[in-house]
């Protein structure tokens, strides 16, 4: 079996190469991946000189680079988690989001139209059902929810999700897509909430709370999203959707106010800032389909999986410290320089 990881240098791509090396380690697996500022080669290091391992820099709208790599892998399956993903960065600009999330993704089905695979996987979110009001407990995002973006980086995941499925009904390509709730773990890339807090905690740094803290995410840990995609490639049905989620939702100073407690730093560090335009007020995945049909349950419980997270950032200081002294020092004086 080979399977082509598009994205594999990032925060869930990479958890899932591991995570598919531990659960079918006779699988052939391709990661193909830009390597933006989000992609990471070090992070890849454990799995680089395995014989069954293959790295391919390329752009996933790069159809030339495309069309070689399946012709010369023939790949039976292609998971597609390469995108633009921080909302933050849409919001600044959208160019880029709408070349990878979408004309990206068409170029990746076009290859498997050509060539023939058993399954193109598109990694969406559940971004794309918009957000829910916090008044409002009872209500989940099912797959039945209708489409209704936010920001332009949503809007482009649901562009993507609309195509894919378009690409089964016309083209009869053979597709599934899973709508993810907000990941956490290793590897996370320190622009988003979790791992940015924990790094500037550890550097004594104010920690930027959006508005007043009271947006709500579900978190799952970032193992339990590579399980579910596992069994949907080889589980799941052609043409379908499904919701991953593992009904954890938390307030976003929560979470803040708890990365302090776990660190032993004081909550004075909050800084209330300017908030996200457009801001998601709450997200909620009702996950009862692939726990059905897949027998899929979350394993991790966040108060483990938090846990897990902290040491992970206490033990590998080296590979985010690197990341937070380059570039990134450009894109945090500017989106938080002087946000009030
Ligand atoms: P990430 O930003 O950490 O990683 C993205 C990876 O894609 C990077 O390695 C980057 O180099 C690569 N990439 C970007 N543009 C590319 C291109 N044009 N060609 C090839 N490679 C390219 O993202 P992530 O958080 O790991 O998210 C992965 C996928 O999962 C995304 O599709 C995202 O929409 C989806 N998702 C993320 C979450 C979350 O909480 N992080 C939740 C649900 C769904
Ligand atoms: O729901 C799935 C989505 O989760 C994925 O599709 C996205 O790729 C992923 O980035 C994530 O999007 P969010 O916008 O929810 O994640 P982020 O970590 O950027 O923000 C989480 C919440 O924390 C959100 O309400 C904004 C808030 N926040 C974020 C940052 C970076 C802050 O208050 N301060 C911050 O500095």
């Amino acid at each position: 079996m080979t399977i082509i990881v598009t994205g594999g240098a990032g925060f869930i791509g990479s958890n899932f190469i591991f995570y598919m090396f531990k659960a079918h380690p006779d699988y052939r697996i391709v990661c193909l991946d830009k390597l933006t500022y989000a992609g990471n080669l070090s992070t890849l290091s454990t799995v680089m000189g395995k014989p069954n391992f293959r790295f391919v820099k390329a752009d996933i709208c790069d159809r030339e680079a495309i069309f070689k790599l399946f012709e010369e892998e023939k790949p039976e399956i292609v998971v597609n988690f390469a995108a633009e993903s921080h909302v933050d960065r849409s919001i600044e600009d959208p160019g880029i989001f709408l070349q990878t999330n979408i004309l990206g993704t068409a170029a990746l089905m076009d290859a498997c139209r050509k060539y023939g695979i058993k399954r193109f996987h598109q990694v969406s979110t559940d971004e794309v059902y918009g957000d829910l009001p916090l008044d409002r407990p009872d209500l989940f995002f099912t797959e039945r929810t209708p489409i209704h973006t936010s920001s332009p980086y949503s809007s482009s995941k649901a562009s993507a999700d609309l195509l894919v499925l378009a690409y089964n009904r016309t083209y009869g390509l053979s597709v599934s897509i899973s709508r993810c709730s907000n990941n956490y773990g290793p590897y996370h890339f320190p622009e988003k909430l979790i791992p940015l807090m924990i790094a500037n905690a550890l550097n004594n740094k104010p920690l930027p709370v959006y508005g007043r803290g009271e947006n709500v995410r579900d978190w799952l840990y970032v193992e339990d999203h590579c399980k579910a995609i596992d069994l949907i490639i080889h589980n799941g049905r052609v043409g379908e959707v499904y919701n991953v989620g593992g009904h954890n939702e938390m307030k976003n100073i929560d979470i803040v106010k708890l990365i302090c407690k776990e660190l032993g730093k004081p909550e004075s560090l909050i800084t209330y800032v300017a908030d996200r335009k457009g801001h998601d007020m709450r997200y909620a995945i009702d996950p009862t389909k692939i726990h059905e049909e897949l027998g899929w349950l979350p394993e991790t419980k966040f108060e483990d999986g938090i846990k897990k997270t902290i040491k992970w950032y206490l033990e590998n200081r080296e590979w985010w410290e690197t990341i937070i002294s380059g570039e990134y020092k450009k894109y945090y004086e500017k989106m938080y320089g002087d946000r009030k």
